[in-house]
This record gives C-alpha cells, sequence and structure tokens, in this order.
C-alpha cells in the first residue's frame, strides 16, 4: 500500500512547472513532476487522486507541441490545466484555441462565477496572466467560469468530467487567493486528505532504508554542506553504525568549519565519521595555479583521490549515499538545461568505488523541504539553514595563486562579516554573503605607516536559485562596523569594497 496520496503535475515546459509542485506539497499533499510524454501506464502507476497540466511556451499548433494521452480524461480523476495546460485540454476535447491578437501579461482584472474551485474566493479579484494563445470555444458540456476583459474564457470547467481549467497562474503569488483555488481542486475537488507530512516522512524513510539496508555497509561523502549532512543523518537513524561518512578537508572550508562538522555530527550525534586531512595535498597540487577553471578540476580529482583511497580501506560497500535532491532529478530527468550541476564536486565517485547500489534518500525533495527535514532529524539551525558553499571552497574565492597566508586571511575577513550579518539579525534575508580576497595590493596609512596591503571585497548577494542574483542593501552602519573590524583585526588588509553587482552580468563568485 501506498504511505500518501499523490498528485501527478505533468510538465509542459512551464516556467513555474517546479512551483506548482511545491504549492501543492505545501498544503500536505504529495505531488510529483512527471514529463509530457509520459505513457498512460506510467501515469496510472501513480495511482493519483488529480492530474495538473502546467503551462508552457508552446502553442499547441506548434509542429512538435508537446501533448498528452487524450486517455487521461478518462481516469475518472480529477484534472486542472493551467495555461497552455488549459489550451491543451480544449483542443483535445474538440474546444477552438486562437492566436489572440494582443498577448496578455502580468496582473489582470477577473471576474470568478460559482464554481467549486473558486469556492471562498472574492468573485472581483486579480490573477496573473502571461499568454498570447487563448480559448474561443469551449468542448460540448464545458462552461466558463472566469473573465478578464480581453480573455473572455479565462476559466471553464466540467464539473461531471472533474475537468477544471485557467488561463492564469494560480501557483505565482501575483494571483490573489490563488493558493484557496489550489486548495479547492486539492481537497474539494481531488478529495485529499493532506497526508503529506515531514515528520511522517522521516519514518516512511527510515523504515524503508532499514528494509533495504539489511546488514549491509553504507557509506557517505560527507562535505558539511545541508544535503549530505542531511542524507547522512537520515541514514544514521535508520543504519546506525553501519554507515560510514568520509569528510574530507582540503582546507579551503570556512573558519572553523572542519572543527564545527566533526563536533557536530561525530561526537554530538556519535556518528561513524572519519576525517581525512588531505590540507597539504591540495595546498601543494594548487600551488602557482591561477587560472579558475585549473583550480576547481584538480580540487575535483584530488577530492575524489583522496576519498577513494580512504573507502577502499573500507573494502567492498553495499550502498553509497547521496544526496541528490528533487531539482537535480527533474533537471537531469526531463531534459531541462542544468543550473548549478556542472559544480557537484561529488558527482565522480560513483565510479571509482566499490559499491553495488546508490541511496538517494532526498530525491524527492525541494531544498526548503530538505531543510525541515534537518530540523525534523534534530539537526541544529545553523546547519540547516546554512548558506550554499562552493565544493571548491575559498579556492574560488582568492583570486590568483593560493598560499596558507592568503587562504588565512580570507577565512579571517569572512568570519568577521558572518557574524557582523548574523548580529545584525540580516542572516536568513541574505542568501549568500562572503569575503574574497583580491589579489589587489594598494597603498593605505595605518598610524604613521605607509601600508601596502591586500583589499578584501565583500559580496553578498539576495537569489532564489543562485541563477540570477541582486547584491543585498546591506545597511551602511552595518557595512562600516564589517569593515572596521576588518582592517583593524585581520593582518595584512587594509581596504575594503563592497561589490555592487548582479548576476548577470557577474557570477556571485569571483571565480
Ligand atoms: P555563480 O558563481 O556561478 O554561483 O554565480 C552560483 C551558485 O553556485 C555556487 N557555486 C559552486 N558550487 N561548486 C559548487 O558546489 C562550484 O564550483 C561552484 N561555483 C559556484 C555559488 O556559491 C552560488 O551559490
Amino acid at each position: 500500500m501506498k504511505d500518501h496520496q499523490t498528485i501527478i503535475v505533468i510538465d509542459f515546459g512551464g516556467q513555474y512547472n517546479q512551483l506548482i509542485v511545491r504549492r501543492v506539497r505545501n498544503q500536505n499533499v504529495y505531488a510529483e513532476l512527471i514529463s509530457a510524454d509520459s505513457s498512460i501506464e506510467k501515469i496510472k502507476s501513480y495511482d493519483p487522486i488529480g492530474i495538473i497540466f502546467t503551462g508552457g511556451p508552446s502553442s499547441v499548433f506548434a509542429e512538435n507541441a508537446p501533448s498528452v494521452t487524450k486517455e487521461v480524461f478518462s481516469l475518472g480523476v480529477p484534472v486542472l490545466g493551467i495555461c497552455y495546460g488549459m489550451q491543451l485540454t480544449a483542443h483535445l476535447l474538440g474546444g477552438t484555441v486562437i492566436h489572440a491578437p494582443v498577448r496578455e501579461y502580468g496582473r489582470q482584472k477577473i471576474t470568478y462565477s460559482d464554481s467549486a474551485l473558486f469556492a471562498g474566493v472574492k468573485k472581483e479579484n486579480y490573477c496573473w496572466m502571461s499568454h498570447t494563445d487563448q480559448v474561443s470555444a469551449l468542448p460540448e458540456g464545458f462552461s466558463v467560469v472566469a473573465s478578464t476583459d480581453t480573455c473572455k474564457i479565462a476559466a471553464y470547467e466540467n464539473k461531471d468530467k472533474g475537468i477544471y481549467a485557467v488561463q492564469f497562474h494560480p501557483e505565482v503569488v501575483h494571483t490573489l487567493e490563488g493558493n484557496t483555488i489550489l486548495h479547492n481542486f486539492l481537497y474539494n475537488i481531488c478529495k485529499a486528505n493532506g497526508d503529506w507530512k515531514m515528520s511522517d516522512f522521516v519514518g516512511e524513510q527510515i523504515k524503508a532504508v532499514r528494509e533495504k539496508v539489511g546488514d549491509g555497509k553504507v557509506l557517505c561523502a560527507m562535505s558539511g554542506g545541508v544535503d549530505s549532512a542531511v542524507a547522512a543523518t537520515l541514514l544514521h537513524k535508520a543504519v546506525g553504525s553501519n554507515l560510514t561518512c568520509i569528510f574530507v578537508d582540503h582546507g579551503l572550508l570556512r573558519k572553523n568549519e572542519a572543527e564545527e562538522v566533526m563536533s557536530v555530527f561525530k561526537d554530538g550525534m556519535g556518528m561513524n565519521l572519519i576525517k581525512v586531512d588531505a590540507k597539504s595535498l591540495f595546498l601543494k597540487d594548487l600551488r602557482g595555479v591561477k587560472e579558475p577553471e585549473k583550480k576547481r578540476k584538480i580540487i575535483g580529482k584530488d577530492f575524489i583521490d583522496v576519498f577513494s583511497a580512504e573507502a577502499k580501506k573500507l573494502g567492498k560497500v553495499d550502498f553509497l549515499v547521496q544526496g541528490t535532491i528533487y531539482p537535480d532529478v527533474i533537471e537531469s530527468g526531463l531534459g531541462k538545461s542544468a543550473v548549478i550541476k556542472s559544480h557537484h564536486n561529488v558527482g565522480g565517485l560513483p565510479s571509482v568505488v566499490d559499491f553495488k547500489e546508490i541511496i538517494e534518500p532526498l530525491r524527492s525533495l525541494f531544498k526548503d523541504e530538505v531543510r525541515k527535514l534537518g530540523l525534523e532529524l534534530g539537526l541544529p539551525e545553523r546547519i540547516v539553514n546554512r548558506q550554499p558553499f562552493p565544493g571548491p571552497g575559498l579556492a574560488v574565492r582568492i583570486i590568483g595563486n593560493i598560499t596558507k597566508k592568503k587562504i588565512a586571511i580570507v577565512q579571517d575577513a569572512d568570519y568577521i562579516f558572518r557574524e557582523e550579518i548574523a548580529k545584525a539579525g540580516l542572516d536568513k534575508e541574505i542568501w549568500q554573503y562572503f569575503a574574497v580576497l583580491t589579489g589587489m595590493h594598494s597603498v593605505g596609512v595605518m598610524g604613521d605607516e605607509r601600508t601596502y596591503d591586500y583589499t578584501i571585497a565583500l559580496r553578498a548577494v539576495t537569489s532564489v536559485d543562485g541563477m540570477t542574483a541582486d547584491w543585498a542593501d546591506i545597511p551602511h552602519d552595518v557595512l562600516a562596523t564589517i569593515s572596521s573590524r576588518i582592517v583593524n583585526e585581520v593582518k595584512c588588509v587594509n581596504r575594503v569594497v563592497y561589490d555592487i553587482t548582479g548576476k548577470p552580468p557577474a557570477t556571485i563568485e569571483w571565480e
């Protein structure tokens, strides 16, 4: 028997496809995104309580327009078409879709009529539109349940068949009461019972992992980042000492980070965690290397060498744990462009470790869900809410060649920056913030002495997924304290600058 109900979200390539899944899960109903070319057998295998069609950039008239088998409408399961999903539904069932003369984009006034979909929603309202094509005539048996000035059929339904469709995007916050509309679809129309909860997920996963692993030996590469930390903790709860974690200290971590990882996971939790001190190897191999991509390659290779040498000491293992999360799966599985995939520095491990099977306990979770799971498992908030940290670590925050001294400078400056941001209560608002050691020297004066020292750049950005970012508007008094502490407390730094470039055109990291 399945442990929870499922909503299937069929992906027609719209930019909000993942958002729909998240909105559904946030209402305690499990949802999964599947590709538009999935077979009816695959759709049935989920035994869904409802199906949602996403929007998408195509026109139903386009030659290779994504479509879905008409059989989905005869499964006896409610369907909600959104935007392109609405047009496709009409198109497949005998309605008419036209190329509208004007594109309707942005927030629009909308009028809802009586429909189970709009129960409890204000009739005169605002929604978010983004379309050119629109439905001009409905299939037989359907009726219009919402209109805007330029889009007479902004929503339609066939109550008996359980088919609903909206031209606007209820998943976007600009559609007022969009969550209520989705809630109505889930709870009134699909009769969801709200059985998707993180606490249940923990129990289910622990049970499933225990059954799978039995007495087997499990290995995990622990980076200290959120995903690997949560995956390892879950495995530890499930199989205890059958799990061994290897943590490679490449010496390019933030100040005190290696110690913190050991204290939380080994001392605090009793995890079987091996720290490999490989600082000198990395430093030796990076000596004199200035080119950012070359640095990344060396670090990636050394990491795999060190990890596999350590893993070999354990002999053959049965399972290898990876902290893959849902956005990674969607990107690779549905052929979408990769986001930050190439950065995954443990991607090469499966080829060098002798194991039978991979375990990916976070495969179905979004980042915010991974964090919730971490808290549920008892991990401290400071670990769970960590900002993203690149695999090559401080190597890409030291411009030019890397030395022990430069690592210490950037670590100390970064520590002060983080401390002051936390003191100012800004650590939750800012997505990522760190210090960069620029390769530049400039003239300064300290006391009566002329100095010729390094410039530290502060980088702080707000972002949703790291794909695009704005520089964070940190109050001047906070910046002033950080700057003055850095020049006073960190040797060899006489100047601090603040990076005010967005992404694009700059990247978040400096290298
Ligand atoms: P950029 O600098 O490309 O960064 O704008 C986007 C996000 O990715 C992180 N990043 C990396 N993560 N290995 C990683 O694991 C890398 O080589 C790497 N480079 C950048 C960066 O910190 C930001 O969150």
